[in-house]
């Protein structure tokens, strides 16, 4: 069984790389994982794998002391994973319906956060999203556990969830932003949230490719969070105008740099593809030797907002692009060609830049890049008038990783972790003087292969000023072999790296079968000290404040307004009051459900599957559902969370009269 896997492994890998060269460690890629032979369950695990167990093994009522939030790539939404056990505990709804959650089937909540996604004359609805950067608020540079953002890369969205209650508070779909890739961030205090066009937008909608450097810009936006409810405060958001290059990952500064966000681009060709006479896309926007990192002075661009220097475009204050790059606002610098992953290490001295078509990981001082904007030693300026650094003031130290890295995070030992995509490995690197290594300097210090081709990676709080601790994920985007046949479609491949040990090692492999996930962070998962288990009585979990429409036990009523017909219910084990309901075709149901448990985890649901209505009604929480009778019937509605020993009598009718 030993060649034929093999044969059909490298061949897959080979394929990967796409006519790039797959440079020597390629051939590295570890095949002894498995010995091929199936699971018949009657192997002895190897030292190795009993030792991996050992260190993945979380018994059943403990809990892992690290969560992962996990874009969930085309699903919309978001996944919540135990570390290092890597078991799922949570699919959090963002901005694809969810029936479980009775997220965006009728109840007002969830049908009003989905809406807020909508185009604004909801003649587009949206049903489904791209996450891809999830991003933690911050205190200090810290994770502090309060509120959790994520972009839609495919809609140029962003949705913010509350993690008092791991619900989606609210989507907004930015203007000027058609997709986002990679912009999603936030500040250390998070004072902003940043979110960044990928795709270059005509800003009237419609203009012709032949225009595409008069016409389309990018967009670099500041939404500022409210700092009570961690909610986006539109009024105080601004956007920077950018070049019509394809705008891609971007971190924040922090220590050393902060006050500063870093975006990188491709294609600064601009290239369109071949019907304005070009190369196709792809090799048009790969001919440059350099595209250029956008550097952005965020607290110059709160300024001139603040100052009135802004014009309003689509309804978002702009900073147009003459005045960002007169003022500073926006300085750009050379970087290897179409560069992927920035990411500004703990101490906030270093930009490490991925090149996909680069060997090296490209380290940038942030000392020097402060320094070379305030004197004004600049190499030009773009065809839009936008200063570039010298490459040579501003960059530290490359180091050759391997073929095709892409993203770095880091540990508190001053190392750096960067994916390697074609040669589907995980670089570790010593990242110089100011990260404690005054003698090794920047170096290359071990390659671990994983399985296969990873996109992204996370440590442990990797992202903040104090990474933690000794675990790494890998996001590998193909799996080949490493699960069992299920079709054509495979999963993704998340694999837990444990840093701990001389040598990096592989531990466990989570299937994700459910879209492709993008980023994920990774948190104590003790910093949740806001999550709760049950809603004070009668609260509307969109406002923290008492519905109302909460009752309690006993206040149950029916009044009728015109054609609306209140229903003021209460919902307890096992027992829906009233359990019955008479209306007329043409009236509306308003129902105003309070569950009056305050029992952890006794939650009920409400369907009247007829009218396709299905709600997840948690402990003291009130619903509210607004159904226009269209239709006569005598319809069943019933409890659809298992709840109780007699959660099947838990139903009820509503008659509606011709
Ligand atoms: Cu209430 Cu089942």
């Amino acid at each position: 069984m030993a060649g034929g896997p093999q044969v059909s492994r490298r061949a897959a890998l080979g394929m990967l790389a796409g006519g790039v060269v797959v440079g020597a460690a390629g051939a590295r890629v570890g095949f002894s994982s498995s010995d091929g032979d199936g699971g018949d369950g009657d192997e002895q695990l190897t030292g190795d794998q009993s030792s991996a167990a050992q260190k993945t093994y979380v018994p059943g009522g403990e809990f892992d002391p690290y969560f992962i939030f996990a874009s969930g790539g085309h699903s919309g939404q978001v996944f919540v994973i135990g570390v290092p056990s890597m078991r799922l505990l949570k699919v959090i709804p963002v901005f694809t319906p969810d029936a479980w959650q009775g997220y965006g089937y009728g109840t007002d909540q969830g049908n009003m956060v989905l809406e807020g996604g909508y185009d604004p004359d909801k003649s587009n609805p949206v049903y489904w999203g791209d996450t891809h950067h999830p991003a933690l608020s911050e205190t200090e540079g810290d994770y502090d556990g309060r509120w959790l953002y994520i972009n839609d890369r495919a809609n140029g969205r962003i949705a913010m969830i509350d993690l008092r209650d791991f619900k989606t508070k609210e989507i907004w779909d930015i203007p000027n932003l058609q997709t986002s890739h990679g912009g999603c961030f936030v500040t250390p205090n998070s004072e902003y949230v940043h979110i960044s066009t990928m795709s270059p937008t005509p800003v009237n909608g419609y203009a012709p490719l032949s225009k595409f450097k008069e016409a389309f810009r990018g967009f670099s936006t500041w939404i500022a969070i409210d700092q009570k409810t961690g909610r986006f405060d539109k009024a105080n958001t601004f956007q920077v105008e950018l070049p019509p290059y394809t705008q891609d990952l971007a971190d924040a500064g922090k220590l050393t740099s902060f006050g500063y966000g870093f975006i990188n681009s491709y294609n600064s060709e601009m290239a369109v593809g071949t019907s304005q006479g070009g190369q196709p896309l792809e090799a048009g926007a790969s001919a440059n030797d350099y595209d250029y990192l956008h550097i952005i002075d965020w607290r110059k661009g709160e300024e001139i907002f603040k100052g009135g220097g802004t014009v309003e475009i689509n309804g978002m204050n702009v900073i147009p692009l003459d005045v960002a790059a007169a003022e500073k606002v926006l300085t750009l610098a050379p970087e290897p060609k179409s560069p992927h992953g920035v990411d500004v290490n703990p101490t906030g001295d270093y930009i490490c830049i991925g090149g996909k078509l680069d060997p090296n990981g490209s380290v940038y001082s942030a000392e020097k890049i402060i320094a070379a904007i305030e004197a004004g030693d600049y190499e030009g300026e773009d065809e839009f008038g936008v200063p570039i650094l010298k490459l040579d003031s501003v960059l530290e130290a490359q180091v050759e990783l391997g073929a095709g890295p892409l993203h770095t995070q880091f540990d508190e030992k001053g190392y750096a972790y960067t994916s390697l995509f074609i040669d589907t490995a995980v670089a570790k690197w010593s990242l110089g003087p100011k990260a404690g290594h005054e003698d090794d300097a920047f170096q290359l210090v071990e390659k671990l292969p994983v399985q296969y081709n990873i996109g992204h990676l996370v440590t442990a709080e990797g992202d903040t000023v104090n990474p933690d601790g000794q675990w790494l994920v890998a996001l590998n985007k193909w799996s080949i072999d490493r699960f069992p046949p299920l079709g054509t479609l495979h999963p993704q491949n998340f694999q837990l790296v444990d840093l701990s040990g001389d040598t990096m090692q592989v531990l466990y492999d989570m299937p994700i079968g459910m879209g492709e996930p993008h980023y994920v962070q990774m948190i104590k998962s003790d910093k949740l000290v806001h999550t709760i288990q049950v809603y004070e009585p009668g609260t509307d979990p969109s406002t923290w404040e008492k519905s109302a429409f909460a009752i309690e036990a006993g206040q149950e009523k029916v009044e009728r307004d015109g054609k609306d017909v209140h229903v003021y219910m209460s919902v307890l084990r096992s027992h829906f009051t009233p359990d019955t309901i008479q209306a007329k075709v043409g009236e509306t149901l308003q129902l105003h459900l309070t569950n009056t448990e305050q029992t952890a985890d006794a939650t009920h649901g409400f369907a009247i599957p007829q009218y396709n209505i299905e709600a997840s009604i948690d402990p003291g929480e009130v619903v509210n559902i607004a159904v226009p009778l269209n239709r006569a019937g005598t319809f069943a509605m019933y409890c659809s969370e298992f709840c109780s020993a007699l959660h099947l009598e838990m139903q009820g009718w509503i008659e509606v009269e011709p």
